[in-house]
């Protein structure tokens, strides 16, 4: 029987093994961590992250071929493939600090399986690591290998948050990396085989380990690119009566260019995308490409003038100040169908209003308050460590409250911000909502969900991401 251990229990390592495990019961597989509480809920009936379908997976397998542990050092011991799957997060000091993936996890669990294990292994990049990093590894594991042969492979993980379990069980690829080498090629077919249990062999596309890397990256940049074009032609469509919908479902029908990731919104969010675009401008700069470097960095620029730009839009309808009044947040997470925050919109649009000193009332289906506290008072990229190493008991910032309930959020207040997706905010009693709202009643829509026409003939004043603006919006001050 092969074994897998994946090093890494987290929204990657836990789906991903989930699906080998259901795909492949002739595999055993074992999820280990170091955060002692991950590992818990993912043995109880409350798994550790939201995700459509996920609780009928880990459930048909659990206990049968799916193992969750914090025996890290037995499991990869026992193991033949060790997927590594921990954090890379953004270096916050030193060389390359703000860009340069910090592989101090991945250097860490890499010491580690050269120590314990006592058998040759293929050793598989799930994380998302800068280019050469396998290079790296293998020097690691080579170095401390007492003999053991090791092979390093690259898998990058291309699921979704929120669609991740039918993305697992029909992805539009997997990718394996490896040596062009006699063993390289082995270890190719070895993962190969555990995919092909349920993937088509077209679907698995095979390259070097630098190609594997690279696109993982270059994916994620061409991703977020689109989302920063609407986004900026969002900017264009405000000032001149076009709607953003319209020209997107223009542009989109041109088969080059397809209809997907073409809409407009307050921003992207998500523990990725920045994360690896700062990656890539980083590796453009050391690899002395300045001007691809530029090129990418826009993306994040413009995903940053988008954030701003709606916080500014807030302030300056509302007659340029939020101080003391309360403005209902419908939405935390960074999409719809997860209780995943990080790097979300959310988080710089509410430190932006707090800024102006506003009573923010918060409700998401999916977030707790604790989550939603910490996001707002921790620095940036310190999201992405390990729970046990992340700010314990951070301060409260009073000017928030977090409710369980739209009406509640939205009782009282003078505007209401939508900054998630969740379809439940389509089919809200708006009526009943302004009714207890104060007046004038504002709604600025951060997701384009909810019809502003409808809304406007209720009493509202609309702004909706790109759309043609209200007379009173055209009124107030420009927005930078
Ligand atoms: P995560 O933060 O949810 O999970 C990482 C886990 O690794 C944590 O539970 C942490 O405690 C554990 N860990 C860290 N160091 C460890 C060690 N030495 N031994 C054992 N466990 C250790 O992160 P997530 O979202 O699963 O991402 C993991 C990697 O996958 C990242 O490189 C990310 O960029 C990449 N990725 C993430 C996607 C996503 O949608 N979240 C999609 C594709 C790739």
């Amino acid at each position: 029987m092969v074994k897998i251990c994946c090093i890494g229990a987290g929204y990657v390592g836990g789906p991903t093994m989930a699906v080998i495990a259901l795909k492949c019961p002739s595999v055993e597989v074992a999820v280990v961590d170091i955060s002692v509480p991950r590992i818990t809920a993912w043995n109880s009936d409350q798994l550790p992250i939201y995700e459509p379908g996920l609780d009928d997976v880990v459930k048909k397998c659990r206990g049968k071929n799916l193992f969750f542990s914090t025996e890290v050092e037995k499991h990869v011991a026992e193991a033949d493939i060790v997927f590594v799957s921990v954090n890379t997060p953004t270096k916050t000091r030193g060389l390359g600090a703000g860009k340069a993936a910090d592989l101090t996890y991945w250097e860490s669990a890499a010491r580690m399986i050269a120590d314990v294990s006592k058998s040759n292994k293929i050793v598989v990049e799930k994380s998302t690591v800068p280019v050469k990093t396998a290079e790296a590894i293998e020097k690691i594991l080579t170095h401390n290998s007492k003999g053991i042969s090791f092979q390093i492979l690259s898998n990058p993980e291309f699921l979704a948050e929120g669609t991740a379990i039918e993305d697992l069980f029909k992805p539009d690829r997997v990718l394996i990396g490896g040596r062009e080498t006699p063993e390289g090629q082995k270890a190719i077919k070895a993962l190969k085989d555990v995919y092909s249990q349920w993937v088509p062999e077209d679907r698995i596309i095979t390259t070097n380990l630098w190609s594997a890397e690279l696109s993982k990256l270059a994916a994620n940049a061409f991703l977020a690119q689109r989302i920063s074009s609407v986004n900026a032609m969002s900017a264009l469509c405000e000032a001149t009566g076009a709607n953003v919908s319209q020209v997107a479902y223009a542009v989109g029908t041109d088969t080059r260019i397809g209809p997907k990731f073409l809409n407009a919104s307050v921003g992207f969010g998500g523990s990725c995308f920045q994360k690896d675009i700062l990656n890539l401008v980083y590796i453009c700069e050391c690899n002395g490409l300045p001007e691809v470097a530029e090129y990418w960095k826009q993306v994040i620029k413009i995903n940053d003038y988008q954030k701003s730009r709606f916080v500014n839009r807030v302030v300056a309808s509302m007659f340029n100040t939020v101080s003391g009044k309360k403005v209902a947040i419908l939405g935390f997470a960074f999409k719809k169908d997860t209780g995943d925050t990080r790097e979300t919109p959310a988080i710089d649009v509410c430190k932006g209003l707090l800024g102006d000193k506003g009573r923010l009332s918060i409700y998401d289906p999916q977030v707790t308050e604790d989550q939603i506290q910490r996001d707002l008072s921790m620095n940036k990229f310190d999201w992405d460590h390990p729970l046990h190493l992340q700010p314990m008991s951070p301060t409260t910032v009073k000017q928030v409250s977090v409710v369980w309930d739209a009406y509640e959020a939205t009782k009282d207040a003078h505007a209401v911000c939508i900054l998630t997706e969740w379809d439940e905010f389509k089919t809200l009693d708006y009526q009943r909502i302004y009714d207890n709202m104060q007046k004038p009643a504002f709604i600025f829509d951060g997701r384009n969900v909810v019809n502003g026409d409808k809304l406007r003939e209720i009493g509202f004043i609309v702004y909706s991401i790109g759309k043609p603006l209200d007379a009173w919006l055209k009124d107030m001050p420009a927005v930078a």
